[in-house]
């Protein structure tokens, strides 16, 4: 039964940035469909801290509650244009976006390969394919982590780990709220999508599923954009 292959009892998903926004929109539906869900955010473990993330997968292996499923989905983003970008936001923005996944990756491999089975995602954005003038340093984080996923994903696609890249568009998120109530530039940005609106958090939730899930078991190294149509050409 297909259904059945969307179900994740026995499975136990950490989704980083699960407090608020997609992360928690992921985490429910994950939830729903029977996983216990780690729930993440600053305060459970700061990404932008090193030592803080073997602290806390230490804690995960100490209690036996080490991901079948991770979602790495938190990140942070500054909006200023590169020629000005201070190089310590940078580093920050490279450690929360990008060197934080490739650690949480290295630290759920062990026991995903022991077990052949495993789910690794990243949520990118449309900005790795087309980066806001403002926000060069946060899509150029979204591409590395994209292109970790392609170079993880053929090397682990025989052990039952999947690795893969949702790809979220505009989203009314607490990071875009006061934008997208913009009069002016609030419909600016829906004018921009084909579907001329943006998405809910939810919208996020069925492809996570489908990728986290045995349904998706086929699917590694992908991008899966969940844009409205905005990275269309034309
Ligand atoms: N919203 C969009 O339109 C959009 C578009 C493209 C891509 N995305 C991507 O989608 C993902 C989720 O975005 P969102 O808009 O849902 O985010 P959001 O509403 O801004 O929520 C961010 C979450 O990440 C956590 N977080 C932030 N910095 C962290 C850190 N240093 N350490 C640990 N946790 C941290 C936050 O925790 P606290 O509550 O403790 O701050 C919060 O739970 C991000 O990767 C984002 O780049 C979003």
């Amino acid at each position: 039964m297909l259904k059945e292959k969307f179900d994740l009892t026995g499975k136990t998903a950490l989704v980083t940035g699960s407090t608020r926004g997609i992360g928690k929109a992921i985490g429910d539906a994950f939830e729903e469909y029977g996983a216990k869900v780690i729930r993440h955010n600053t305060k459970v473990c700061d990404l932008a801290d090193p030592a803080a993330i073997d602290a806390f997968f230490d804690r995960l292996e100490a209690e036996s509650s080490m991901p079948d499923i991770l979602v790495a989905n938190a990140s942070i983003q500054a909006k200023v244009p590169w020629t000005e970008f201070p190089m310590d936001e940078a580093r920050k923005e490279m450690q929360v976006n990008f060197f934080a996944t490739l650690r949480m990756f290295q630290r759920c491999y062990p026991k995903m390969k022991a077990q052949k089975w495993g789910r690794l995602i990243v949520v990118g954005s449309v900005n790795e394919l087309r980066p806001h003038p403002d926000m060069c340093v946060y899509a150029a984080t979204k591409s590395a982590q994209e292109n970790l996923v392609r170079g993880i994903g053929r090397q682990i696609a025989s052990e039952g780990i999947t690795v893969n890249n949702l790809s979220p568009g505009v989203f009314n998120t607490d990071r875009n709220r006061e934008c997208l109530a913009d009069p002016v530039y609030g419909p600016r940005v829906t004018a921009a999508i084909p579907m001329h609106d943006y998405a809910m958090p939810e919208d996020a939730a069925g492809a996570a599923l489908l990728l986290a899930s045995d349904a998706g078991r086929y699917i590694t190294g992908a991008t899966i954009r969940i844009d409205g149509g905005l990275c269309l050409p034309g």
